[in-house]
């Protein structure tokens, strides 16, 4: 009786299968059925029925075929059919020895049967399965690979075990967990248009950071004492030397001005993150933009990289942005060797 309940399932969420082959195979000794019921609610005495798989074991050659798989249609994509797959999966591999399953996948589920881990390449042997499967015409065969190992109906909790081992391990590691209230240091500052030394934001210095650490450079460029402001107009002094260096050089034309997509039209397509030396200049007259040499230092390289990427090896753009790059790094070396040393 409760096959029954499933085959009226089968029938009216598989209309193209005819209802006389779905109770064939249903009713058949050779296949097995595994089935969601609803717990305490019955119809005629029967266990409702929610869905259900309805497949072939292969005990020879140790794969299983699914010949029908569907949930009720007021029950759907509420999670029944992964939780229907994982209990099937876990007893074809302990209770049926098999190590695959195949299926013909109608055009509409394939995108379900992916995320059950089934493929669409077949990696059985031909001669494993072939000749025992019926064809059917429309759909596509699909491949899953049941793990020998584990725990298909135990999956969610085996994640959040796993979840919260590797939370541990990272607190144990960091204190990434401590939450600083910035909102209350910022009032007791007078307010948020006050500058507030970085040193003094509260947690900078339980994350491990140092006052040499200034910026979160990787160059430490000047030695000395001096204040976060006196360090701001050092960088930026030293910045905007390497970008004139950059502009005045005979290499530095096709970089002036932003790529004009009237010329280009594809370049914007390509090029997702344009820049050129008149908006990194922009950014450097705002003297708040570049807070390390690191992030100029980014920026021209996104520049040439860019230009290679949009352009070929044999254009003269390319030549360009390689002759330009060697040269800007030669003299970021040299400033860096004069005063500024990376860390
Ligand atoms: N297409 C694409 N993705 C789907 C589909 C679909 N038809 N159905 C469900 N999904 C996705 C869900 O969005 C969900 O994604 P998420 O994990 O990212 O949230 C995931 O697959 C699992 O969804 P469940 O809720 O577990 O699946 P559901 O309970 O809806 O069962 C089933 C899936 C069996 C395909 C059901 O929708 C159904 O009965 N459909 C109609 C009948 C059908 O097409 N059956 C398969 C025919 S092929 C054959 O029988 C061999």
């Amino acid at each position: 009786m409760i096959l029954i309940g499933l085959k009226n399932i089968f029938a009216r969420q598989l209309p193209n299968m005819p209802k006389e082959y779905i109770v064939r195979l249903l009713m058949d000794r050779k296949h097995k059925s595994v089935m969601v019921l609803r717990n305490n609610e019955v119809e005629g005495g029967i266990p409702l029925v929610v869905g259900g798989i309805t497949y072939r074991p292969y005990h020879r050659q140790r794969f299983g075929e699914i010949a029908f798989c569907a949930i009720s249609a007021d029950e759907q994509v509420k999670g029944y059919g992964t939780r229907l797959m994982n209990h099937l999966k876990e007893h074809a591999r302990d209770v049926d020895g098999l190590t695959h399953f195949l299926t013909y996948a109608d055009n509409n589920a394939v995108g379900y049967f992916v995320k059950q881990s089934f493929t669409k390449e077949i990696y059985l042997e031909k001669d494993v399965w072939h000749g025992y499967i019926k064809d059917y015409d429309g759909v596509l065969l699909m491949e899953c690979r049941i793990d020998p190992k584990l725990k298909y109906t135990n999956l969610a909790s085996m994640i959040s075990q796993q979840r919260q081992a590797i939370d541990e391990m990272i607190r144990e590691l960091s204190n990434c967990q401590n939450v600083y209230q910035v909102a209350e240091f910022q009032k007791k500052e007078g307010g948020s248009s006050k500058n507030i030394r970085v040193e003094d934001i509260p947690g900078l210095r339980d994350a491990g950071w140092t006052s040499d650490q200034w910026g979160h450079t990787r160059y430490k460029l000047f030695s000395g004492s001096g204040d976060s402001v006196t360090k701001q107009k050092q960088l930026n002094a030293l910045i905007r030397g390497l970008l004139k260096t950059m502009q005045d050089h005979t290499d530095a034309w096709p970089f002036i001005e932003p790529v004009d997509s009237v010329d280009v039209p594809d370049y914007y397509k390509i090029i997702k993150d344009p820049i050129d030396l008149k908006t990194i200049g922009k950014s450097v007259e705002s003297e708040q933009y570049y807070v390390t040499l690191d992030m100029f230092v980014a920026d021209a390289r996104r520049m040439f990289n860019n230009c290679r990427t949009y352009n070929s090896p044999d254009t003269v753009y390319y030549r360009c942005a390689t002759k330009l790059q060697a040269h800007f790094f030669s003299k970021v070396q040299a400033a860096l060797q004069s005063g500024a040393k990376p860390q």
